[in-house]
């Protein structure tokens, strides 16, 4: 099952938040991600929270159902207004994911933006993205969310090899994310993201670069290429801990993000954060960009993680406790903290320190200053926005990110 979520405070039942959440606000953007906790079936590394029909039989109810789940999400944006008070704040960003968002129809989609559209309005050049699955749209899925408003789509592509996509429990077939682009494209969309993962058991370097030869083909304006993370308490790392399928090691990862950078820069890609490329400033995710410089999200659905001003707050998992607190009036959020001074500053190095930017140097303590100075001179930051006052990191650093922020953040 997905992991657990921390304690924290109690949420009050109305949503309300501490005013110093509101401080400021007007200098914030704000966004909305809308979490759809649904999927067909479960892929063997996930461990988002996301549940299958018969993960969720017997428990949560009519209500834990995707058929009420547009107007039960539409609750939570309404409960959002009320806590946000008279915040005029139009919404910069949305983002739509999960989970499988194209499990439900595409008007339910529609109707939770016009939620927002209707309690908050949408900035005149809203980022409205939803994440999709490749084998659950098709032409007229995608026109109709492209005339509801939606502007930027993101495709969990994965792997364009048949036999990383089997370990992987893909359901979708090679050269699908790809025709997905193009269906996109014709129906009117900005922006195209394909998702990409490296380093599954039984891929070579050679299946890797095929996967980035195809999604670059494809002519997306974004790819996201993430490292295999194996979960603890999920099928895949039953299957390594059997011995079934081989581990991929650190050496490997690393290999495979060379070969990303270098195939992706070829193809007129540019990375602005360690896992994120875009053929340009345009096609960035704005949406993401929020998140990691730290500015106020409302995260609506089962288990999403807010952040407003300092505040930040997580919901109840499970759909079926998710929409009974919402069916009997109640806020959803299971617990929340009020973020110290010293919270904020370790998370901007965390956030930062991944941006092509980097993170300014005088957020960091003595002992940070000095593993900057010593990072500086081991190749991990790049000397020009480090004079500028910025640590920001080279290549080789982009591979020990980790590394170099656990010692910045001391
Ligand atoms: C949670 S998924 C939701 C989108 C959609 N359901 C899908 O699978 O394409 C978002 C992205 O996270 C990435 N992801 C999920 N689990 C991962 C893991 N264990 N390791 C690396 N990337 C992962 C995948 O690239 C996926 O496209
Ligand atoms: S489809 Fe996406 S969200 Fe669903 S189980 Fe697979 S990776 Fe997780």
């Amino acid at each position: 099952m997905p992991s657990a979520l921390p304690d924290g405070e109690p949420v009050p039942a109305d949503g309300a938040l501490p005013a110093s959440a509101l401080a400021g606000a007007a200098d914030r953007p704000l966004g909305f991600y809308l979490h759809v906790p649904y999927c067909a079936t479960r892929c063997g590394y996930c461990d988002f929270n996301t549940y299958t029909a018969t993960e969720l039989r017997g428990t949560g109810g009519v209500l834990a159902s995707r058929d009420n789940y547009a107007e039960t999400l539409a609750d939570e944006i309404r409960l959002a207004r009320k806590a946000l008070g008279d915040d005029p704040r139009p919404v910069r960003t949305v983002f739509v994911g999960g989970g499988t968002p194209t499990l439900l129809a595409a008007g339910d989609l529609v109707r939770m933006l016009g939620a927002i559209r209707e309690e908050f309005g949408l900035a005149p050049d809203a980022e409205v993205t939803t994440e999709a699955n490749p084998e659950s749209v098709d032409p007229a899925y995608l026109a109709e969310l492209r005339a509801g408003g939606f502007n930027r789509i993101s495709f969990g592509m994965q792997s364009a090899r048949q036999h990383v996509l089997k370990v992987l429990d893909r359901t979708h077939t090679p050269g699908r994310p790809e025709a997905c682009v193009a269906e996109a494209r014709a129906a009117g969309f900005d922006h195209v993201n394909l998702d990409l993962i490296y380093g599954t058991p039984g891929e070579s370097d050679d299946d890797w670069r095929a996967s980035l030869d195809a999604a670059t083909g494809a002519n997306p304006d974004h790819v996201s290429a993430y490292a295999l993370i194996v979960e603890e308490g999920t099928q895949l790392a039953r299957r390594i801990r059997r011995g079934e399928v081989p581990m991929t090691d650190d050496d490997v990862h690393a290999d495979r993000y060379l070969i990303a950078e270098e195939m992706l820069s070829r193809a007129g890609f540019s990375w602005y954060e360690v896992s994120n490329w875009a053929t340009s400033e345009a096609g960035r995710c704005l949406h993401n960009e929020l998140y990691w410089r730290g500015a106020d999200w409302w995260g609506a659905g089962p288990g999403a993680h807010s952040h407003v001003g300092g505040v930040r707050w997580w919901n109840v998992k499970h759909p079926g406790a998710y929409a009974s607190a919402l069916a009997e009036g109640r806020s959803p959020g299971a617990g929340r903290e009020v973020l110290s001074s010293e919270d904020r500053r370790v998370e901007r190095i965390l956030l930062e320190l991944r941006l092509r930017d980097g993170v300014p140097l005088d957020l960091l303590r003595a002992e940070g200053r000095a593993a900057a100075d010593r990072a500086l001179s081991d190749g991990l930051l790049r000397p020009e926005p480090f004079a500028e006052g910025r640590a920001a990191l080279t290549l080789r650093g982009r591979l020990l990110a980790d590394a170099v922020v656990r010692d910045l953040v001391d």
